[in-house]
């Protein structure tokens, strides 16, 4: 039987990168998968490549109307929850200390840590029993990378909240863990690196100069660890993290 038949999952940031990968991965397994994202035609687009057993909701996380919006229509869906995906969280704004603005602070802490709490929040009322929440960290939040401050105080916020929010709902039977990407080649990745030396190639060369397998990863698996999170399987985590990194947070190289 697959892993998720029957299931109900929402990703949020599932149009592109990790969390299109999650959405398809949840929807071979026999899930349906709300995706969410900014943009209506990546939207279409994934949706349509997800095929029927996905919907797409237009919203940003750290619009609260937004969010509003998403749930009504999920929970118009009559099924409930399942496994919620908190993957949008990717503004990471390339500012020292002596440069940092308070745009780019905000836009940083809002998207990411306010539309990952407030995501979670909002879904609590729709979750089934035995519910799985999944955040996204990032091997950031366990080394310094210049001029990254604020994304990465960003997931060691995030990693932080998953301690509290599991705590905090145990007694629902609801689990809540961070799952941690290394470099991992995605759209939103290869914008990033774009204007660094040398380019997307030289920059993508350089992210897997860091890390103990030598390469960068593959969407697919990261996607294989959220499935793990997202089932029985991992029925004895919560409050933990799980690294899908090639080694980068655990070796110095
Ligand atoms: N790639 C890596 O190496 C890596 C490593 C560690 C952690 N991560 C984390 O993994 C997650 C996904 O990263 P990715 O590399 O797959 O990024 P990506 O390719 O840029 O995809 C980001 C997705 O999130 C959506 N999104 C962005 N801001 C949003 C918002 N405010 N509200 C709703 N949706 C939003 C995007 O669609 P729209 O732009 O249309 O909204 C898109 O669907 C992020 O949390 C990131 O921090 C990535």
């Amino acid at each position: 039987m697959s892993a998720l038949a029957g299931r109900t999952a929402l990703v949020t940031g599932g149009t592109s990168g990790i969390g299109l990968a999650i959405a398809a991965r949840f929807v071979a397994e026999g899930a349906g998968v709300f995706v969410t994202g900014r943009r209506q035609p990546e939207l279409d687009a994934a949706v349509a490549r997800l095929g029927s057993a996905a919907i797409g909701v237009r919203s940003d996380v750290s619009d609260l109307a937004d969010l509003d919006r998403l749930f009504a229509r999920i929970a118009a869906h009559g099924k409930g929850l399942d496994v919620v995906v908190a993957n949008a969280g990717g503004s990471a704004a390339l500012e020292t200390i002596e440069t940092l603005t308070p745009e780019a602070f905000d836009s940083d802490f809002g998207i990411n840590v306010r539309g990952t709490a407030f995501t979670v929040q909002k879904a609590l009322p729709l979750l089934n029993d035995d519910a799985s929440i999944i955040t996204l960290g990032s091997t950031s939040a366990s080394r310094a990378t210049a001029a990254l401050g604020t994304y990465s105080a960003t997931k060691a916020a995030i990693r932080q909240l998953t301690r509290v929010w599991a705590l905090e709902l145990a007694p629902r039977g609801i689990r809540v863990n961070t799952l941690v990407p290394g470099p991992t080649e995605t759209p939103g990745l290869k914008n990033a690196l774009a204007n660094g030396p040398g380019g997307v190639d030289a920059m993508l060369k350089y992210q897997a100069g860091r890390v103990a397998l030598a390469r960068v990863g593959h969407v697919d698996e990261i996607a294989a660890a959220a499935l793990f999170l997202a089932t029985g399987q991992s029925s004895f985590m919560t409050g933990s993290e799980l690294f899908a990194d090639g080694g980068e947070a655990q070796v110095l190289i």
